[in-house]
């Protein structure tokens, strides 16, 4: 076989197959940290724990710190433990957030308050944030646990500042970009601005790391809200259309209602918030929203953010590691195709 018809058979590695080879020997340490730490001699907490992390997910966030401090190469170890302490404060994160939002599905299967309950879920994320914190701590490294503890507080106001919008027909397009940045977009900059600390960089890379991480949790979570409503479940893991029966604001029915006339409005508002909307209700939406373009106005919002992210890079000297944190950018947005 020549060389040439080799390479055409082997399919090109998408940028989160790429960037999951280059941090493989980090994410290995990481996985094992995460497994040995969400033991304990309380049976319920590991079952529930393993439940939902052996279910897997992205692992997106941790895969960004071990790059992020890659990107710099001078660290001494301790992204590993960042890393680890990131997809902890993330999986308790979503334990509590499925609680909230009542969802049923969570990594392509039941959620764990489904086969546990609500109370098990809360008490197991309280768990995993206390053990992230521990982890944080024991790198000695205080100005990246300010950097994580920030965030962990930011993201509860996110939620808490979206539960007091649920419903809320004058929410604006500000509210929303305010929801989204502390929910999400804040986790990604911490993440990847303790991975550059923790890798040596100096005060400008940090600043862009952080800048970056921002822009691409924005960009990433524009486009889940997207997918809530043009997803497919299988493919996203979680029910469609729960955004909209949740009553949660977000920017395509928020567009929608300020753009729409006073029957789609009606129809919108109807739906919005009901546990029990119908498929054909969410399908009248949407058509709602097609007519608006305002799902596709969302997803050209995450461009924006992608192209910041991807611009945030610039400053630094440019290195493989570089164009492959740039190039993951494109699968936070292309995730929505
Ligand atoms: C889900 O995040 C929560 C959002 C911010 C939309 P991910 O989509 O990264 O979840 P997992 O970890 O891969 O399951
Ligand atoms: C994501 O929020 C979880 C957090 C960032 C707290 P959502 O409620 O919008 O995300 P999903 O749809 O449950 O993953
Ligand atoms: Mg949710
Ligand atoms: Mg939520």
């Amino acid at each position: 076989m020549s060389v040439l018809t080799q390479t055409k058979d082997v399919p090109a590695l998408s940028p989160i197959e790429r960037l999951l080879e280059a941090t493989q020997d980090d994410m290995g340490k990481v996985n094992a940290l995460i497994l040995s730490r969400a033991d304990s001699h309380v049976e319920m907490v590991p079952e529930l724990a393993r439940y939902l992390i052996d279910s897997g997910g992205k692992r997106l966030r941790p895969m960004l710190t071990v790059a992020a401090a890659a990107l710099f190469g001078k660290g001494n170890g301790s992204a590993v433990n960042f890393a680890a302490a990131v997809e902890f404060m993330h999986n308790a994160t979503l334990l509590h957030d499925d609680v909230v939002d009542e969802s049923d599905m969570r990594r392509g299967k039941k959620a764990a308050r489904m086969v546990w309950g609500n109370k098990a879920s809360i008490l197991v994320g309280d768990f995993l944030l206390g053990q992230a914190f521990m982890m944080m701590v024991e790198t000695g490294e205080i100005a990246a646990l300010g950097v994580l503890s920030a965030a962990s507080a930011v993201m509860a106001e996110g939620e808490v500042f979206q539960l007091a919008k649920t419903g809320d027909l004058t929410t604006t397009p500000d509210d929303y970009a305010e929801v989204i940045r502390a929910k999400t977009a804040v986790l990604f900059e911490a993440a990847c601005e303790v991975g550059a600390m923790s890798g040596g960089a100096d005060e400008e890379g940090r600043r862009a790391l952080a800048r970056y991480g921002l822009a691409l949790g924005n960009a990433f979570q524009l486009v889940d809200d997207v997918l809530d409503y043009g997803g497919q479940a299988g493919t996203l893991g979680k029910n469609t259309g729960d955004d909209l029966r949740e009553g949660k604001m977000t920017l395509p029915v928020i567009l929608a209602l300020a753009e729409g006339s006073e029957d789609e409005r009606s129809t919108i508002s109807t739906a919005l918030g009901d546990a029990d909307a119908t498929a054909e209700q969410v399908s009248a939406v949407v058509a709602i929203m097609e007519r608006h373009q305002t799902l596709s106005r969302t997803l050209d919002q995450a461009h924006g953010h992608a192209r910041a992210a991807q611009a945030a890079l610039d400053v630094l000297p440019s290195s493989e590691m570089r164009q492959l944190l740039s190039d993951v950018v494109e699968f936070s947005v292309l995730r929505a195709y």
